[in-house]
């Protein structure tokens, strides 16, 4: 594989408001190639531990509240620089700072229901995506 991956969420909030849609054709007429991709209830449990590094920080209950409320979509995709330019995408984690065009800007309330996750680094994007797929589901095409 040439191309790098990052893992994304499409998060609870912009699921309940029907964007699966817009953002996924957003995503993939921005480049990116959908290697895996499922719909799933993150439990507490899983949104804990996938959210960890925010443990100790004053919204970490709300943050498991919001991500374990209804269904998410999590996926791989890949492109070349596939971290950096899907950041750059979504926008920055408040949607009011985030450019015209960006996911965020387009479909984001608010800073804690932000509509969409993207890894932050290519060391976190392989163990994100391992989190929720096996090597062959992402590697194996
Ligand atoms: P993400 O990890 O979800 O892609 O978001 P991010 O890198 O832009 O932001 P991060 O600092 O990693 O925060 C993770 C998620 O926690 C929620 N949050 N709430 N209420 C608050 O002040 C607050 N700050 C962060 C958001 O859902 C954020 O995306
Ligand atoms: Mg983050």
């Amino acid at each position: 594989m040439k191309n790098k991956i990052t893992f994304t969420m499409i998060k609870p909030d912009a699921v309940e408001n029907g964007y699966i849609g817009l953002i996924l054709d957003k995503i993939i007429k921005s480049g990116f190639n959908i290697r895996a991709m499922k719909m799933i209830n993150l439990s507490v449990t899983q949104a804990e531990k996938f959210y960890g590094i925010h443990k100790n920080k004053p919204f970490f209950r709300e943050l498991i509240n919001f991500m374990t409320r209804s269904p998410i979509i999590v996926s791989v995709i890949e492109k070349k620089n596939a971290v950096e330019d899907f950041r750059k995408l979504i926008g920055p984690t408040d949607p009011s700072k985030a450019k015209e065009g960006t996911i965020r800007k387009l479909y984001a309330n608010s800073v804690g229901e932000n509509a969409i996750h993207g890894s932050d680094s290519n060391e976190n994007a392989l163990l994100e995506s391992l989190f929720h797929f096996s090597k062959s589901e992402i590697f194996n095409k």
